[in-house]
């Protein structure tokens, strides 16, 4: 009996469970069951102890650990298991190594605080302790690379929708994968790629969510924000990881059983936030402006030009601006 089995178990019932419910279901002596309530207050649950009633979850503490984490999740296997980490270099680099290792599809990395984390293009990513979210997911699709990038706007997606069921916030979509509200990211998504001679080996989604930060350096103030400074309270982190995993997993097997996004399409232009605005793309040695009509069944951003032509952007080495802010 571990403490992910007694949160699990007293999470499914909304009122007392008692000590003998719990010795018989898993087995184990007063004791022990006791043992592991001393435990899960010390990690900061508020557990009530009630004679002759039993025990009740009163309060949670904001912990990201693994067993949090872990007794939330209603998926089949997308984010099992967890590894949590308080601090790592970068969980994307993390799970690059278990994956090298043969550790399974659907593994979540997770860390409290990143000492090294990775944004785009090499930027780096902050994640200061005890307020951010950094996790990444590890796949192993059996799709061509070059439709790998599609899997970061279905990340992107899951955010989105995470965030609005659960804040009931109008959460939208900066193609190809930002999550941004009132005009300012809350989030942002690396994956990377490992392939060997023929095919995809691996992949890792890097998801980095702002949800708990109270200030951002002066570079960022103008177009990051977080979920705390949105809704003027805390989010309990384990619990939008746990909806976003739920997403993620929807959409995904959905992608992966068609190829494409022709499933998600348009659910994901309905969150563009791009959509009808003017953009102007930047690739290598081209530069252009046009209006944004959403994505096709491959990801890739439809822009309208001045001459009516349509151009298709692909989600690579391209950035793709608002020409009236950040969106
Ligand atoms: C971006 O530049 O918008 C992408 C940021 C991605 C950050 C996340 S945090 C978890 C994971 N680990 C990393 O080192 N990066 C990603």
């Amino acid at each position: 009996m571990t403490k992910m089995d007694v949160l699990t178990a007293l999470r499914e019932k909304d009122d007392y469970v008692s000590g003998q419910e719990l010795c018989e279901r898993f087995q184990v002596s007063r004791t022990a069951v006791w043992k592991r309530i001393r435990q899960l207050q010390a990690d900061g649950y508020e557990i009530e102890a009630v004679p002759n009633r039993g025990y009740r979850i009163a309060g949670y503490p904001d912990v990201i650990a693994a067993e949090e984490v872990e007794s939330r999740l209603k998926t089949e296997w997308m984010g099992h298991p967890v590894r949590y980490f308080e601090v790592i270099d970068s969980t994307n680099q993390y799970a690059k190594k278990a994956a090298e290792e043969g550790a399974p599809e659907g593994l979540l990395v997770i860390s409290d605080e990143q000492t090294a984390g990775k944004g785009r293009s090499g930027r780096h990513w902050t994640t200061p302790p005890g307020t951010a979210i950094a996790m990444t997911i590890l796949l192993r699709p059996k799709i061509a690379a070059d439709r790998i990038s599609m899997t970061t706007l279905v990340m992107g997606l899951a955010v989105s929708e995470a965030v609005r069921e659960l804040y009931d916030v109008p959460a939208g979509i900066k193609w190809p994968n930002d999550v941004v509200i009132d005009g300012k990211k809350i989030c942002g998504i690396l994956t990377e790629m490992t392939t060997d001679m023929v095919s995809v080996s691996y992949i890792v989604v890097g998801t980095g969510i702002n949800a708990n930060i109270d200030v951002f350096p002066e570079e960022l103030k103008d177009t990051a924000v977080s979920l705390k400074m949105i809704l003027g309270h805390e989010v309990n982190r384990a619990e939008l990881i746990a909806s976003v995993m739920k997403y993620f997993e929807r959409y995904y097997e959905q992608y992966i059983a068609a190829g494409d996004l022709s499933a998600v399409m348009d659910r994901y232009n309905e969150l563009l936030l791009n959509r009808g605005r003017a953009v102007r793309v930047l690739e290598p040695g081209n530069e252009y402006t046009g209006v944004a009509e959403g994505i096709d069944t491959l990801g890739e951003l439809l822009v309208r030009r001045e001459d009516g032509t349509v151009s298709r952007v692909y989600a690579g080495e391209v950035s793709v601006r608002g020409i009236y802010g950040y969106v």
